[in-house]
């Protein structure tokens, strides 16, 4: 007491309660994000190595790179042969969260560790142990986090090991254990559930990463890559019967800071009926469709198939999204430094506040008009827009990248960022004259295939194709 009223203003000790800061780092992650987390991390592994530019060959860079998740009641392990903690990482990987280090050396390119944070947040994420072992060349190395750390109070240290059985390619296994009760449910009663969800989650966010090699299993299941596609018309149309058919709107620039920006949004299907986009089945089954648009920063989809005013519906002129508009999807990838990027914490959302992603962000609504007014116009003569967009090949990012380099692109001084827009060119529906009246009707797809491949050799022509070529047969016969 004596004490206190000599100095009642010495320093107060302001630094975290262990068990709070650990409460509030995992509060808010789900536990699939934290897992994702732990991938993210292998993949900024596989960019150290330099895959990418000693891959024979350059579309595939990542093969022979795997990550494998397993989990069950008492345990979660991710193990990889990604390349490892490099020793001179080793401090600052187990720190809690990443300082401004002006010596710290840059990280390899393309990396999307940002914060610090990932792997310490899915490891208290799940449990209360956990054994860290990684090898990076010559450096083999264990670290342990024991069920008490988080209750010592002020020791903030982990006792870090030589490898007692150092694996032998270099990568890491992080086992965690003394799972905390609901996640050790999560892994057993709801094994099922976790792990659809967790599947369709690295297929579909992972797609680019899988595509360039990386072999992702969960509980020994393999993930397929499933990416969005655009319809692209190509530039060799299959026959002369093939229509004009329609390219996406697309935008590219690159910041001041690096980034590089591509914009592309379009159709990924006929425009449905509207009695059809109603129905409740149709509905079910465009439920998973690929709609809206998908964000991808390093090749990570941050934001998938969103339908909501985060990526523009239903904001400046652009109408809300509605099932009429299930065709209409787009994709924005950001590449560069992953501190320039607009994510979050969690990389699975978008900073909806950042200067670079609401600037983008116009140019994604330019590009939505464009298809959602073309949906208007054509409402009263679907048959016909089919064609034009039926004629049209499924492509990926990296296609429609390829394919935009033959396409002669406009600058756009004015607008903020600057950059270059590809505005596709869309067939506008006829007029019908007084003489002209319209025939529709419907057969199956097989009949209609039939007389395709009886018609043109080849069975994918449009229905109303087949449709007209038949009328123009039997006209050519007709007596006048
Ligand atoms: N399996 C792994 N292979 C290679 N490096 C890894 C692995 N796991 C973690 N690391 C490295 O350890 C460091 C710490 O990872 P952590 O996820 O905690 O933070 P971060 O990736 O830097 O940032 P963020 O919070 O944005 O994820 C990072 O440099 C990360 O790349
Ligand atoms: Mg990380």
């Amino acid at each position: 007491m004596a004490k206190e009223k000599q100095n009642p203003y010495e320093p107060v000790d302001a630094s975290p309660v262990k068990s709070f800061f650990v409460y509030m780092l995992t509060r808010d992650i789900r536990l699939e994000d934290a897992i994702l987390d732990l991938l993210d991390n292998c993949v900024d592994g596989i960019l150290r190595t330099g895959a990418e530019k000693t891959a024979k060959d350059k579309k595939t860079p990542y093969e022979g790179f795997w990550a494998h998740i397993k989990f069950d009641r008492n345990n979660f392990e991710i193990s990889d042969n990604c390349g490892g903690i490099p020793w001179s990482l080793h401090k600052y990987a187990f720190t809690m969260g990443r300082e401004a280090d002006p010596d710290r050396p840059q990280d390899a390119p393309g990396t999307v560790g940002a914060y610090g944070i990932g792997m310490k947040r899915a490891i208290f994420k799940m449990g209360k142990q956990c054994s860290i072992s990684t090898r990076n060349e010559k450096d083999a190395y264990d670290v342990e986090i024991s069920p008490d750390w988080t209750e010592k109070k002020g020791d903030w240290d982990l006792p870090v090991e030589p490898s007692k059985t150092p694996p032998k390619y270099q990568g890491t296994t992080i086992v965690v254990g003394t799972l905390h009760a609901p996640i050790a449910d999560r892994f057993s009663i709801d094994r099922e559930a976790l792990q659809s969800t967790l599947q369709q989650t690295v297929e579909t966010h992972y797609a680019a990463i899988i595509d360039k090699g990386l072999e992702i299993k969960i509980n020994g299941v393999l993930a397929k890559a499933r990416p969005v596609k655009l319809l692209f018309a190509p530039r060799k149309p299959k026959s002369t019967k093939t229509p004009k058919a329609i390219r996406p709107f697309m935008f590219r620039t690159k910041t001041e800071d690096g980034v590089e920006v591509f914009l592309a949004v379009g159709f990924t299907r006929p425009i449905p009926d509207p009695d059809d986009s109603e129905s409740e089945q149709i509905q079910k089954r465009y439920a998973a469709v690929d709609a809206g648009w998908t964000i991808i920063c390093n090749d990570r989809a941050v934001v998938y198939c969103d339908r909501t005013e985060l990526t523009g519906w239903g904001e400046a002129g652009v109408p809300r999204y509605h099932n009429q508009f299930i065709a209409i999807s787009g994709i924005v990838e950001f590449r560069g430094d992953s501190s320039k990027l607009p994510t979050t914490t969690t990389k699975r959302d978008v900073d909806a506040s950042s200067r670079l992603y609401l600037q983008i962000k116009n140019k994604m609504r330019d590009g939505m008009r464009v298809f959602t007014d073309y949906t208007n116009k054509w409402k009263n003569d679907l048959d016909e827009s089919r064609k034009y967009i039926e004629a049209g090949e499924p492509l990926s990012l990296d296609e429609i990248k390829v394919e935009s380099t033959h396409l002669v692109f406009n600058a756009t001084t004015k607008s903020v960022p600057p950059g270059e827009q590809y505005k596709p060119e869309l067939p506008m529906p006829r007029k019908l004259e007084s003489r002209q009246r319209r025939i529709s009707f419907v057969r199956t797809v097989e009949e209609i295939r039939r007389v395709a491949e009886y018609l043109f050799g080849e069975a994918e022509a449009s229905p109303s194709t087949v449709g007209e070529e038949c009328f123009d047969l039997i006209l050519k016969d007709a007596p006048k």
